[in-house]
């Protein structure tokens, strides 16, 4: 067998293990098995690349390829033993940026490929050459959006930049103008290519990527994250094209389909509309609540909390950002274990965009060996509220906000939440009257059935295991908690 049989048959064998890697990840009980394929199916596609180098190019090829990995490698290594769980969704925005540039430089590049060498000596046929131009543009385009979004999306996620929405007048027109002139450019340059043409076009994807994630607000950005998630494995499929690489294609055209049902998926847990949020916004208003106080609250205290548990029938745990930014998973996970053991029901109620990415509180509890029989999704446990004693809200803030639900003018609102306050009794644990990732103001906090347990979660989970210890079911439980005045609020903290 040839080496270039050889390569395709490794294509292959790794196109499948990626998607037996996605259908892996899908599920809690196989996702390490999809990690496990994934990572073969690299290796075999990047041994593949080098041996094809090797033998059609050159020596001083192949060396360059095994410079780039190792450079590559150590600091992918370097910069993933660094990041924080909390973290992840602003890595993979900037490891986006650079699929982005990729595709813009492999555009380029097969541009002058063709115009130094001739149609004659590329694989372009001289009758195609008008197809590949409008590749080449499609693929500078896409993988330049992709550099710019992905960018603005990192600085947003990393509170290195406002998350607030920006409006520019006539928003978009200019989106919808910018994609007119770019199939005008498109045009032009398949009848007469040239530089020029090739950087407007650049420059007006560039431009259009950093509007259309920019024109985004905080609360719409997981929706986008994993749409530049989609973008980049276009970009990355348009790539393969102009390097006649299958194996690019195929991936790129899974990453680019799955990243866009996950975004589908999202968008329905969040109620936002699908197309508003890839169009840049369109249709979605700047929002009017903001985070201001809106009564009284009370608080309570680690031990009434433990003889409020002692004495539950159920319990429905629902998990936060705020869990992660503690990693109190740990002690979450010994609570639960010692309240089953005294026969409490014990649940988890786990919202879709919990967290900071998708699937993050699933990870944490996991991690943490929770049963997973007992962590349940949103939609499976809403209706059980209004039969539970204690809610524990553990670091969740937006995702039990009930203005969702009730005020119009809310920027969460439609938005599907827990519906916690239905219970009897709930505790909220967290550090102060700061609102949460959408920067607005949480009307449970104020009702008369919740109690603020203030401190870092971890430390307030810890505390309720120490007094359960030396709490009995027979100990009287001590008086509900006493109204405060309200706390100082703290400006909204997303960068945690
Ligand atoms: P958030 O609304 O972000 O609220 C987290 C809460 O945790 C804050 O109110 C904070 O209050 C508290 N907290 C932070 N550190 C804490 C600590 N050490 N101990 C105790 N509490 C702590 O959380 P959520 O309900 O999970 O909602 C997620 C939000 O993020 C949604 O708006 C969602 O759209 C957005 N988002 C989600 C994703 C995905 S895909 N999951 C990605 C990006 C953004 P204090 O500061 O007062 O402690």
């Amino acid at each position: 067998m040839d080496a270039s049989t050889a390569t395709q048959a490794a294509d292959i064998v790794a196109a499948l293990l990626f998607i037996l890697s996605l259908a892996g990840l899908s599920q809690h009980r196989t996702s390490r098995s999809g990690v496990v394929f994934g990572i073969c199916g690299m290796a075999l596609a990047l041994v593949a690349t080098i041996v094809l180098a090797a033998h059609d190019i050159s020596a001083g090829a192949t060396v360059l390829i095994l410079v780039a990995m190792v450079l590559g490698g150590a600091a992918g290594l370097w910069r993933a033993r660094l990041v924080a769980m909390t973290q992840m969704p602003e890595l993979i925005a900037i490891l986006h940026s650079s699929v982005g540039v990729a595709a813009v430089l492999v555009g380029w590049n097969s541009y002058y490929e063709v115009e130094a060498l001739g149609a004659a000596q590329t694989e372009v046929a001289a009758d195609l050459l008008r197809i590949h131009h409008a590749e080449v543009l499609i693929g500078i385009f896409i993988g330049a959006v992709t550099f710019t979004g992905s960018l603005v999306a990192f600085l947003k996620l990393s509170a290195r930049i406002k998350s607030r929405p920006l409006t520019l007048p006539g928003k978009n027109l200019l989106n919808l103008g910018a994609l007119v002139a770019f199939l005008a450019l498109t045009i032009w340059f398949t009848v007469t290519p040239g530089l020029g043409l090739m950087i407007a076009v650049t420059v007006l994807a560039l431009a259009l990527g950093w509007h259309l994630v920019a024109s985004i607000g905080g609360g719409d950005m997981p929706v986008v994250v994993s749409m530049l998630n989609s973008y980049s494995g276009w970009a990355a499929a348009a790539a393969g094209f102009l390097l006649n690489n299958n194996l690019l294609i195929v991936t790129g055209a899974l990453v680019g389909s799955s990243g866009a049902y996950l975004s589908y998926i999202m968008c329905k847990g969040m109620n936002r509309s699908f197309i508003s949020v890839i169009a840049g916004g369109f249709g979605i208003e700047a929002p009017a609540s903001g985070d201001a106080e809106q009564g009284e609250h009370h608080e309570t205290t680690a031990e009434e909390t433990a003889a409020l548990l002692d004495g539950a029938d159920s319990v429905i745990i629902t998990p936060g950002y705020g869990m992660a930014v503690a990693q109190a998973q740990h002690p979450v996970a010994e609570l639960t274990r010692v309240l089953r053991g005294r026969g409490v029901d014990v649940r988890f109620g786990v919202h879709p965009v919990a967290g900071r990415l998708p699937g993050h509180m699933n990870v944490l509890l996991a991690e943490a060996k929770v049963p997973y029989d007992v962590v349940l999704e949103m939609d499976e446990i809403n209706d059980d509220f209004d039969r539970t004693s204690v809610v524990l809200v553990i670091g969740a803030n937006d995702t039990v906000n009930p203005a969702a639900m009730d005020d119009p003018t809310s920027p969460i609102a439609g938005m599907p939440v827990l519906r916690v306050w239905e219970a009897e009794h709930v505790i909220v644990f967290k550090r102060s009257m700061a609102s949460g990732y959408a920067g607005v103001q949480n009307p449970l906090f104020f009702r008369d059935n919740s109690r603020m347990l203030f401190g870092d979660a971890k430390q307030s989970v810890e505390n309720i295991l120490r007094d359960l210890g030396s709490h009995t079911s027979d100990a009287p439980p001590p008086p509900a908690g006493t109204a405060t005045s309200p706390q100082p609020t703290t400006a909204a903290a997303p960068a945690d």
